[in-house]
């Protein structure tokens, strides 16, 4: 599977998928206070809609950039961006696998579940690391190797094998299936994710083109060979409450 097809899929199931604001700031707030991103350029890294790039914005930063291989997600972004009035954002369709920017040219790379979505997650995690600054911040979300995953793999691999017409209206039949399951886990936790119906979530997990699974001891160490400082870990504790996601956020040396 190539870059290509993933940016078709996400121009397809993800341009319309807006993240509730206040939910997305109040989660966002728990990796950085306002005073650390006040003046800084941030680097939202596969910013999709662009949630967290315009929240950064917000919240006074001197300059965000939101890139994404998503024209579409893009162009949801720069709409949002717009009704809100904000000037100090840009967005760039490009490649994380070749960031166009210069070494050290951001105080932080947010890269929020994209790096496990490209052919080569090691080079992205290495480009995002040769644009951030010395001293600067990287906050990593990716998805987490879990018993299960071989399962959802097989799935995932004999969906994805079916005409591309079928997908949507497989994910709605899944969602009908799953609806009781589901409802019952909602009786004991939170929502998994706000602004998704179950067939949405269904496509966005089963039928996306690539995904890499990490075990967040690997992340730890390669970020600590490099001489990172963790300053913050959640594990299987991510956006709203999903279990499928880990998080670091790490100082560069
Ligand atoms: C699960 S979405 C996350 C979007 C956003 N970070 C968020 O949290 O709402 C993954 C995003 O990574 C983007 N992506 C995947 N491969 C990419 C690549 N090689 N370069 C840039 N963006 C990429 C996709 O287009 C998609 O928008």
């Amino acid at each position: 599977m190539k870059k290509e097809n993933v940016r078709d899929f996400y121009d397809v199931v993800w341009t319309e998928y807006i993240p509730e604001f206040s939910e997305s700031k109040r989660h966002l707030e728990l990796f950085f206070a306002s005073d650390e991103i006040r003046d800084k350029e941030i680097l939202d890294c596969g910013c999709g809609t662009g949630i967290f790039t315009n929240i950064f914005a917000s919240m006074g930063a001197r300059k965000v950039t939101g890139l994404d291989i998503s024209p579409g997600s893009l162009g949801t972004g720069r709409k949002i961006q717009s009704d809100l009035g904000l000037t100090n954002v840009e967005f760039v369709e490009g490649d994380m696998l070749e960031l166009p920017w210069a070494d050290a040219s951001f105080d932080i790379v947010w890269a929020w579940g994209s790096a496990h979505h490209t052919e080569d997650p090691d080079r992205a995690l290495n480009e995002i690391e040769r644009v951030l600054r010395p001293g600067g911040s990287l906050l990593l979300a990716l998805y987490k190797k879990t018993r299960l995953t071989w399962i959802h793999e097989v799935i995932r691999k004999t969906l994805i094998r079916t005409p591309k017409s079928w997908w949507v209206p497989l994910a709605r039949i899944l969602a009908f299936l799953l609806w009781p399951v589901v409802k019952i886990r909602e009786l004991f936790r939170k929502k998994a994710r706000g602004g998704e119906s179950l067939s949405e979530l269904i496509l966005d997990w089963y039928f996306v083109p690539i995904r890499h699974y990490y075990l967040p001891e690997t992340i730890r160490h390669f970020l600590e060979s490099r001489g990172y400082v963790v300053e913050k870990y959640h594990p299987g504790s991510g956006r709203f409450e999903s279990a499928s996601n880990f998080i670091f956020k790490a100082r560069k040396p």
